[in-house]
């Protein structure tokens, strides 16, 4: 290492625990040891000026429930790259992403920053994000570790759920992404998991993080998420942020002169840090970044100069591609899409300040924002009509002006002050802003709403197609707050009612980052095209995609159910007095509507194509992996691309398991026409479950255990569209003790789900 940490004083290496402030590492200037500066992402870079809410601009990428939506490894790897390009032009070393928690419920109001409901999916494109942003010579901070999963308490709940759920779901994302792509930090979540905040956890920051998995990176806490620093760091935390003025390294230099804590901690923690910083660093000449370097005012726009070096043209081109990548068609009876030509009428004030993120941390100031309307009147010039159709106040591309939102709809905002105290005022004020506007939104009739929607229907009448545009307010979707339906607006709703009652084909583009439900309208929508959170670029993939410029190939990534009622997490969701009971087990997203056989609005993994798809000749093959290999013909009269999904379920297991679980993807593209063959190799851990009972020999409880028996081995179009289907035999894993008898688990003493935990 270059940094030696053995030449420096106590008190140097307690600096190096904590920032210097918001964004940059501790400097030690006798040594030439300098600060490296992290920024937020993870769908584009968000720089702060030192202005609040106001950010140097950078390109703004479709979130990642998006780009879930994708499928595709290889695009999510070319858009980290760019940001870590982009990083390394402002002057960021480290990008504080990917997020790949699991979406336990889709009320979490951060689920547009999350890949899927599956961890071996959000694993894998959490892995490509990585890879593809250290390339760059740009660190990851892999986030948020772990079981944050709820925005609602989300500093202090207590996540209580039992150790093979927390392995097979909510670690599994983590430790696939841990141990193929090794992020440089991992980012250590807010909340409690069974009473011990995540960042104090020891089981979690170094038993399993370091011991299990083998990481060997920087564990950075998420921003205030430490209250005892010398716990924390006798847990595995080794970098605090923001810093706290010496007054956290203060506390760690008296534990270690009262022999409460062992230097040799400190040591390690600091020799992470410096390894980091060795490893990020790139230089006097660049840390700043050449487009910080010319000067960044905060407010301005970035000059033509620094647009070339921050490659924003390449890098538009790119977020139009990644979403187009991403756009899913959910529905499309008769052909309604693509369009055809004729008189459109495109209602929706989306279509002319597009939705492209969410609110919170990891918002972007974009470089530049396309709109679907301007896109349309090119194509269709005089034959197309506009109508907003209903209220959406942009301050800007990440804020909403609520306020104005608010009057308008004849329900000033009174802040009467009451609510939980949150990081700062202004952001505790915010949330109360945004809870009325989620509060009326969820019933607005107000005169304002009305004539919008008359409007709208003089627009549309004798129109041949109309293109709605519709989705979420940024109120609703937005860190640190859940959202308390999964309803659209009441005004959109009723926009699209009216409409459907017209007699043109009626196509609805949804803007939202995590599901929604479609009653009453769904079943009189010719088309329903899924847009997500699409980044700056969006429009154009998805103006594209209506004009079938661009065949849509995205699946969506999570289960759009029928009614909130019907989630997983819906008993016990948002916990009550400090704790959230997982009671629902391994069984989140697709994994509980199959095994209730309940019926889902789209199920994961579903979207459509302009052409069609057939799957033939499944073959499995048993060697020391499992083959299995399928192939796939387009069938219809267009290129296309198809996500072939391989599920593995075990019918006769010892514990209940899932009816099926994805444990194979690839995104094909194929010719009219064309076939191809695709093979995945399944290894032991894609059979396996966490077997809490199996005894490790050194006194603890708990491994991975393929049971021998038969596995029922699917392939498909969706959870839910299953073509090809067999079954397999296979042994008992021999590397493991036989199943312990159930009368023996008795004797173990602790309950089984929490034997084997800390
Ligand atoms: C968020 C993190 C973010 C950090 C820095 C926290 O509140 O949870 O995701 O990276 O702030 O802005």
């Amino acid at each position: 290492m270059k940094y030696d940490v053995d030449a420096l004083t106590l008190e140097e290496k307690a600096s190096l625990l904590s920032g210097h402030d918001d964004w940059y590492t501790e400097t030690i200037d006798r040594l030439g040891i300098p600060a490296i500066e992290v920024g937020d992402g993870p769908h584009g870079l968000r720089k702060e000026t030192g202005v609040d809410m106001v950010w140097v601009p950078a390109t703004g990428f479709p979130t990642a429930s998006a780009m879930g939506a994708s499928w595709d490894r290889d695009l999510v790897r070319r858009v980290a790259a760019a940001i870590g390009a982009e990083a390394r032009a402002e002057g960021v070393q480290v990008v504080l992403g990917p997020g790949v928690n699991m979406k336990r419920s889709p009320l979490c109001g951060r689920n547009f920053e999350y890949f899927a409901e599956d961890p071996m999916l959000a694993g894998e494109l959490g892995a490509a994000y990585v890879r593809g942003l250290q390339e760059t010579g740009v660190g990851a901070s892999l986030k948020h570790f772990a079981a944050n999963n709820q925005e609602i308490e989300r500093t202090r709940i207590s996540v209580e759920a039992d150790e093979r759920t927390l392995r097979e779901i909510y670690l599994a994302a983590f430790e696939r992404v841990v141990k193929t792509a090794d992020p440089w930090t991992v980012m250590c979540s807010y909340n409690r998991l069974h009473g011990v905040h995540a960042s104090e956890n020891r089981w979690l920051l170094t038993e399993i993080l370091r011991d299990e998995w083998g990481y060997e990176g920087l564990v950075v806490s998420d921003w205030n998420a430490v209250h005892h620093r010398v716990r924390a760091l006798a847990a595995g935390l080794d970098l605090e942020m923001p810093g706290t003025g010496g007054v956290t390294d203060a506390e760690i230099v008296a534990a270690v002169r009262s022999g409460e804590l062992p230097e040799s901690v400190v040591d390690g923690a600091a020799r992470r840090v410096l390894r980091l910083v060795e490893r990020a660093y790139p230089g006097p000449d660049l840390v700043n970044g050449p487009i910080v370097d010319l000067g960044v005012p905060p407010g301005r726009r970035l000059s033509a100069e620094q647009l070339a070096l921050l490659r924003a043209d390449e890098h538009h081109a790119l977020a139009r591609e990644a979403a187009a990548g991403c756009v899913t068609l959910l529905r499309n009876e008769n052909a309604a899409l693509p369009l055809k030509k004729g008189r459109i009428a495109v209602v929706g004030a989306f279509a002319a300040h597009a939705r492209i993120q969410g609110g919170g941390s990891s918002g972007v100031d974009p470089t530049r924002v396309d709109n679907a309307l301007d896109l349309l009147s090119e194509v269709y010039g005089d034959r197309l009509g506009y109508a907003p159709g209903y209220v959406h106040k942009p301050m800007n591309a990440y804020q909403d002006d609520l306020r104005a939102y608010l009057d308008a709809h004849d329900s000033p905002f009174v802040d009467d002050g009451r609510g939980p105290a949150r990081r700062s005022a202004a952001l505790a004020e915010a949330l109360r802003l945004a809870a009325a506007a989620e509060r009326v939104a969820a019933g607005v009739d107000s005169a304002q709403a009305g004539r919008l929607i008359d409007e709208a229907a003089a627009v549309a009448a004798g129109a041949e197609v109309i293109v709605v545009f519709a989705g979420l307010p940024l109120a609703f979707e937005q860190e640190a707050d859940d959202r308390t339906t999964l309803a659209l607006p009441a005004d959109q709703v009723a926009l699209i009612e009216r409409l459907a009652g017209l007699e043109a084909t009626l196509v609805v583009v949804l803007s939202n980052g995590a599901a929604v439900t479609m009653d009453p309208w769904h079943d009189r929508a010719d088309a329903i095209v899924e847009a997500w959170l699409p980044g700056q670029a969006g429009a154009g993939a998805v103006v594209d995609v209506l004009l079938g410029r661009v065949n849509p190939s995205g699946k969506i990534a999570e289960t759009f159910p029928l009614a909130v009622e019907d989630t997983p997490a819906y008993v016990t969701w948002t916990g009550e007095r400090g704790t959230v009971l997982y009671g629902e087990g391994v069984f989140i997203g697709y994994r509980w509507y199959d095994a209730l056989r309940r019926e889902v609005r789209y199920p994961f993994g579903h979207g459509l194509s302009y052409t069609t798809f057939a799957y033939t000749d499944l073959d499995v093959l048993i060697g020391d992996a499992v083959q299995v290999s399928c192939t796939v013909t387009n069938t219809g009269t267009v290129a296309g691309q198809e996500i072939v999904q391989l599920y593995v379920g075990d019918p006769d297991a010892a514990v209940r398991r899932p009816l099926r679980e994805l444990r194979g993807f690839e995104k094909i593209k194929i010719n009219p026409g064309d076939s191809v063959r695709v093979t995945f190799a399944l290894d032991d851990r894609d059979f396996a479950y966490w077997d809490v009972a199996a005894g490790r020999g050194d006194g603890k409880f708990g491994a991975w255990r393929r049971e021998g028996g038969e596995f029922v081995i699917e392939v498909g179009a969706s959870s839910r569209d299953i073509r090809l289907r067999t079954s397999i035999d296979l042994p008992d894993d021999p590397k493991l003790a036989p199943l312990v008898p159930d009368e023996d688990l008795l004797k173990l003493g602790a309950s089984r789900f929490t034997q084997g935990y800390r």
